[in-house]
């Protein structure tokens, strides 16, 4: 039996590792601790929450006794660590919770892990961390990082801290960087979500500047085989570009969403940019590719459609998820725009 201790397992690509593991890997325990932020959502793990394998523990990435108290209690060998405030707009009109969580709280971990002798932290990360690119070229595990939203300074930080600790104490460990993610399960403060939940009820869709924004969409379940390809068969100490070789500008996406919908084009405001807004991400995920043979199981344009249908038919999770404090969000973020 494989014991795994998965932080931030009740959000967005979290919940789809947790499922992932738990369906395709019979041998691992899944101890899952969770904050329950605004992102968390036990919904998101329904029908595993009693599942034999899987432990979920209500709590903070930050509180060390409690980490420690798990890693004991359940012969924990290995740490992936989802945690994290996830959304550059709130990083940006609130900054101080990504340093607690994304720093500090990624600390607390890597100091139990290394006192517990854990043989492996996985440290999921981002290729904001890269910083922005022009027109041309991609970002390969060499590129320097040159974060520029609180949110990509506060992983960029936790990153060096993963490799201090590596460096210094001799912990195990790995990082994974990968692009946007998009899929079942989530919150819809993110582009295709909020663009599909506004669509859906024929609400504006709030397109950030010229809509011109480059991303390179990244299907959950691929990578959370990455991830699980990682932990698995990865020398410690390697980085790795996790892409979905799907770069397109945002207002692209955005059209296509209102094709499968059935929605007008006259739904696209143009608002307010983002300030500091990166312009383009791109991912060469070749060392993955090379050497861990990994690949993505679908083009863009499969799993865009399998997403818009889930959500089209996993209605009432969506009005649960958009009910009470994120109407307020709402109103907060895009009432100035
Ligand atoms: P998310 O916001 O959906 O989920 C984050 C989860 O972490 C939530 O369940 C939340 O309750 C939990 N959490 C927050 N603070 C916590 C704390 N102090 N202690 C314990 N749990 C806490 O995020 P996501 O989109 O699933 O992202 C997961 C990871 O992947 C993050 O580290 C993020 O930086 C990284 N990432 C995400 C994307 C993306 O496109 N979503 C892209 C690149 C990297
Ligand atoms: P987002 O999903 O927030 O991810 P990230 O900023 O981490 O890449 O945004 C993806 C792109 O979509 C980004 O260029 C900003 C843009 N965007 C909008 O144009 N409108 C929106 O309402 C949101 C949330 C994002």
């Amino acid at each position: 039996m494989r014991n795994i201790l998965v932080t931030g397992g009740a959000g967005f690509i979290g919940s789809n590792f947790v499922r992932m593991v738990l369906a395709e890997q019979p041998d691992c325990l899944v101890v899952n601790l969770d904050k329950l932020t605004y992102a968390g959502n036990l919904e998101n793990l329904a029908e595993y929450l009693e599942h034999e394998r899987h432990k979920f523990v209500h709590g903070d990435i930050g509180d060390a006794a409690l980490v420690e108290r798990l890693i004991d209690e359940y012969a924990i060998d290995a740490i992936v660590n989802f945690a994290a405030e996830s959304h550059v707009d709130r990083s940006i009109t609130g900054p101080k919770i990504f340093i607690d969580t994304n720093v500090s709280g990624t600390l607390t971990l890597l100091e139990a892990a290394r006192d517990k002798n854990i043989s492996r932290f996985v440290q999921v990360s981002t290729d904001e961390v890269y910083g922005s690119l022009g027109s041309e070229g991609m970002f390969t595990e060499q590129t320097p990082l040159s974060p520029n939203s609180p949110y990509s300074a506060s992983k960029a930080s936790a990153d060096h801290l993963v490799c201090a600790f590596g460096h210094t104490f001799g912990l195990p460990y790995n990082i994974t960087r990968c692009s946007n993610n998009y899929g079942q399960y989530q919150f819809p403060e993110k582009l295709i979500p909020l663009m599909i939940n506004n669509a859906v009820n024929d609400k504006d869709l709030p397109v950030y500047g010229d809509g011109m924004y480059v991303r390179d969409w990244l299907y959950v379940y691929d990578h959370c085989t990455a991830i699980w390809r990682v932990l698995e068969k990865a020398p410690s100490g390697e980085i790795y570009n996790v892409g979905g070789c799907n770069e397109k500008p945002n207002l692209e996406v955005i059209r296509l969403i209102l094709d499968h919908l059935g929605k007008p084009d006259s739904l696209i405001k143009y608002v307010k940019d983002r300030p500091g807004h990166d312009r383009r991400y791109a991912i060469d995920a070749s060392k993955m590719i090379d050497e861990l043979d990994w690949r993505p199981s679908v083009t863009f344009e499969e799993g865009i459609v399998k997403t818009m249908d889930w959500y089209l038919s996993n209605t009432t999770w969506l009005a649960n998820v958009v009910s009470g404090d994120y109407q307020k969000y709402y109103e907060t973020m895009y009432s100035g725009r």
